[in-house]
C-alpha cells in the first residue's frame, strides 16, 4: 500500500474531555506516524474555511461554532494507506453507527461532537495539510 499523509483533528470535545492522549495511542498502535502537530483554537472564520465544502448543510453553523468553540489538536499523520486506516479507526460519523473500539464510538458525544476529523480522499487530504501547515513545518 502507499505511503500517505492525511490531516486528522482531535475536535474540541475530545481535547475538553482528557481523550488526547488515548487518540494519539491509537494512531500510534495502528502505525500512523505524527509528522507535525499544533494545538489551534479556530475562530469561527477559520472554521467556516475548513468546513466550507459543507455550507450549504443544516448543520453548518453549529459545526462551525462547537470547532471554534476550545482548543482542538491539527496533526499530519503518515503511514502505509493513512487515509483509509485514519477512517477505519476514527469510525463512522455517527458515533451510533461506528463499530466497537473505534474512536467515535468509544468518545464521540453526538454526530456533531464526533471527537475527530480525517481527511476523507488525497485531494482533500492535500488540501486540508495545507490549510494549516505549511510544507516547511513538515517533517
Ligand atoms: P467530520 O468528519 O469532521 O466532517 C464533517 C463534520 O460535520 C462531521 O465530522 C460532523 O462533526 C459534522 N456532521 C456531519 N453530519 C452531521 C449532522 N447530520 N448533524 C450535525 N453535524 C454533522
Amino acid at each position: 500500500m502507499a505511503l500517505e499523509r492525511t490531516l486528522s483533528i482531535v475536535k474540541p470535545d475530545a481535547v475538553a474531555a482528557g481523550h488526547v492522549g488515548d487518540i494519539i495511542k491509537m494512531f500510534e498502535f495502528n502505525h500512523l506516524r505524527i509528522i507535525a502537530a499544533k494545538l489551534v483554537k479556530l475562530s469561527k472564520q477559520e472554521a467556516e474555511g475548513f468546513y466550507a465544502v459543507h455550507r450549504h448543510r443544516p448543520f453548518f453553523q453549529s459545526l462551525t461554532a462547537f470547532m471554534s468553540s476550545g482548543p482542538a489538536l491539527v496533526m499530519v499523520l503518515e503511514g502505509d494507506g493513512a487515509i483509509s486506516l485514519l477512517r477505519e479507526i476514527m469510525g463512522a460519523t455517527d458515533p451510533a453507527k461506528a463499530a466497537p473500539g473505534t474512536i467515535r464510538r468509544l468518545y464521540a458525544t453526538s454526530i456533531e461532537r464526533n471527537a475527530v476529523h480525517g481527511s476523507d480522499a488525497p485531494e482533500t487530504a492535500a488540501a486540508e495539510i495545507a490549510y494549516f501547515f505549511p510544507a516547511i513545518d513538515l517533517i
